[in-house]
């Protein structure tokens, strides 16, 4: 049995490598890698093969950069071939990325079973990229892992068999679980190299935020204050590090420490000793929840709500007011405590790999 794993973005690697590891010691299974080429940067890519232990792609469509249609329609175009030279028997897709929905759409069209993993997250907010890529994936997919139960419960509503979907909990989880230690052995270098006592880590980079200017300016203004109080430790998306380029914005940003993207585990270090992280992303909402680290995530509304319901995120959308006074609650100790959602264990890897070799 062939299964072919596609990975394009940032998110994806940590996703895929636990799944990929799981499969291993079933003797009928071959696996392929293919990486879209999404991203690119050396630091927004090889740097996690290495540190993941992901093996090298078997095949690169280097797609890079572009609007949405350009992009999607690229990595369609590249991929179709390889289907029909290689023929797998599934293709694993991850998350909710343009290389998601682009795969998931060739491999369906050919006949060739999609299983998603991270299926069944919901936003409800169309406005967003990866809400429509999420959509769209999981109404064609023929397998739909999902990482809690919210997942099953929205699949259910949108129609989906029963059947097909699948709680193996979050593989996520299961690769931070796997290089918590690896990564606490960088933490004195990287305390000693950007003198870390207590600390604020940010991440920005969906387009709501930072490709609105009005927006962007808000946030930098409101982050530059919180800057005055409690040093800030920002490791730059290349979205937002051109959008405050192209506008002008570095006068904004004086109280703000600026760094280039992290590899896995510099970053999983740096969130694990944070006071208090500020995002928008989606891993880092799960992330903070499991390491019990205060999270206050810059959007109206989440896909991923068990990390409000249990965990240590917040929601502050874009009143930074509440962004302020949230974060001098969390400095004087009066932020929720959380809990770790049930089959975020380190497992669920295991649990795919189960289900899929049979
Ligand atoms: C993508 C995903 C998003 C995910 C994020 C994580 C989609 C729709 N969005 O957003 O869900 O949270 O990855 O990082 O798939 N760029 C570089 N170097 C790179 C990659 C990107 O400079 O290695 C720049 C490009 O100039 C590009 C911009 O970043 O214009 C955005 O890249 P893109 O892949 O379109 O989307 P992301 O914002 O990274």
């Amino acid at each position: 049995m062939l299964i072919m794993h596609i990975v394009g973005a940032r998110p994806n690697f940590m996703k895929a490598a636990p799944v990929m590891d799981a499969l291993k010691p079933y003797p009928h299974v071959q696996q392929m890698l293919v990486h879209t080429g999404q991203h690119y940067d050396a630091n927004m890519s090889a740097v996690f093969f290495k540190e993941l232990g992901l093996p090298e792609p078997d095949i690169n469509l280097e797609v890079g950069s572009a609007s949405h249609a350009v992009q999607t329609a690229g990595i369609m175009q590249r991929f179709e071939q390889i289907v029909l030279e290689t023929r797998p028997d599934w293709v694993l897709v991850y998350g909710d990325v343009n290389s998601t929905i682009a795969t998931a759409l060739v491999s369906t069209k050919l006949g060739i079973p999609v299983a998603h993993v991270e299926a069944g997250l919901r936003s409800f907010d169309r406005r967003m990229p990866e809400e429509i890529n999420r959509l769209i994936t999981d109404q064609i997919a023929a397998k739909l892992f999902t990482p809690s139960a919210d997942g099953d419960k929205n699949l259910l509503h949108e129609g989906v068999p029963a059947q097909k979907i699948h709680l193996v909990g979050n593989v996520m989880i299961d690769t931070l679980i796997r290089l918590l230690p690896a990564a606490e052995t960088r933490w004195p270098d990287l305390q000693s190299s950007y003198a870390l006592q207590q600390y604020g880590l940010i991440t920005l980079h969906r387009p709501s935020n930072v490709d609105d200017l009005d927006m962007l300016r808000k946030i930098l203004t409101a982050l530059n204050n919180i800057g005055e109080r409690l040093p800030l430790i920002f490791p730059v998306h290349p979205r937002t590090h051109h959008k405050i380029a192209e506008h002008d914005l570095g006068h904004l940003t004086t109280h703000i420490q600026f760094i280039e993207p992290l590899g896995y585990l510099d970053f999983l270090a740096m969130q694990k000793h944070a006071a208090v992280i500020i995002t928008d992303s989606g891993g880092i909402q799960e992330e903070s929840t499991y390491l019990g680290v205060p999270c206050l995530t810059v959007r109206e509304n989440t896909e991923r709500p068990i990390t409000i319901e249990i965990g240590t995120n917040q929601l502050v959308g874009q009143d930074m007011a509440l962004l302020r006074l949230s974060v001098e609650k969390i400095l004087a100790g009066s932020h929720k405590s959380g809990q770790i959602p049930p089959l975020w264990d380190g497992q669920a890897g295991k649990r795919i790999a189960k289900i899929l070799a049979a």
